[in-house]
């Protein structure tokens, strides 16, 4: 779902340094922007215009990093890809969501407004682009059956993500890493259909909608939000992420 044309740009943003430098492998022709303590990598994968950055985490440091790409660099769509703690037991680590709606799961405004509404634009959450959807949708499970996905130099991962899986569905945000049952719990309860949660995407989505931006996230299972989420992300971010941000990014701009 890339529109060919010269003055077509997509940002591509990651929460980690690791999936950064995967991505920027893929890149030729690259030059180097630094603004706002941020490096925008720009230049070109096949054909495609890109920008590529580094958000850092959480969601006021995704905003900003979006709008720099919306405004100095006029990205026309924007790809995010990451990874995420699982909130489903459908789900297992190396797992793929591809975002359908986005809540903020620490946006409450009450008594003025309902609890996870955001002010001022009237709305719950935001939702990815249905065409984009699809076609992510079916660009990973093509690479999954084609085995394209998981092979992987560490052994330990080829072991997980030889069963991996991609789902559509409900991602939330918060500026909070999620590594106990108790808040686990208490999201589940808010949000039921919920797949995952992790730290930025609402807020890019947020910002996308703002400015009229279709966005596509897509994230990777690193962890099951609970308290062994410390050291299975940091496991999973170690010896996974820059590989798999890498093929995905790859996947979706054949
Ligand atoms: N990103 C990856 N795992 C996460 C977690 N458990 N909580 C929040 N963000 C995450």
């Amino acid at each position: 779902m890339i529109p060919q044309s010269e003055n077509y740009t997509i940002g591509i943003m990651g929460a980690m340094p690791e999936e950064i430098a995967g991505v920027l492998e893929l890149m030729t022709d690259v030059t180097e922007h630094n603004i706002g303590m941020r490096t925008y990598h720009k230049g070109k994968i096949n054909n495609t215009n890109v920008v590529l950055v580094f958000s850092r985490w959480g969601k006021v440091a995704a905003s900003s990093t979006v709008t720099t790409l919306i405004n100095l660099f006029h990205i026309n769509q924007l790809i995010f890809t990451g990874v995420a703690g699982a909130m489903s037991d459908k789900l297992n680590i190396g797992d793929i969501v591809i975002g359908k709606r986005f809540f903020q799961h620490d946006m409450d405004a009450r008594p003025f407004i309902q609890q996870f509404e955001i002010p001022m634009l009237g709305v719950g959450h935001f939702e990815a682009d249905a065409i984009l959807i699809s076609d992510a949708h079916e660009k990973i499970n093509g690479a999954i059956e084609n085995k394209l996905i998981h092979e992987n130099e560490h052994p330990t991962y080829t072991a997980i993500l030889k069963n991996q899986k991609a789902h559509i569905g409900d991602i939330a945000s918060g500026d909070q890493f999620i590594s106990n049952e108790t808040t686990r719990e208490n999201l589940i309860k808010h949000f039921p259909d919920l797949l995952c949660v992790e730290m930025e995407g609402a807020a890019v989505t947020q910002v996308c909608y703002e400015f009229n931006i279709p966005f596509i996230i897509i994230r990777v299972i690193s962890d099951g939000a609970n308290s062994n989420a410390p050291i299975d992300f940091a496991d999973f971010v170690e010896h996974v992420a820059s590989v798999i941000s890498k093929k995905i990014v790859k996947i979706m701009i054949a």
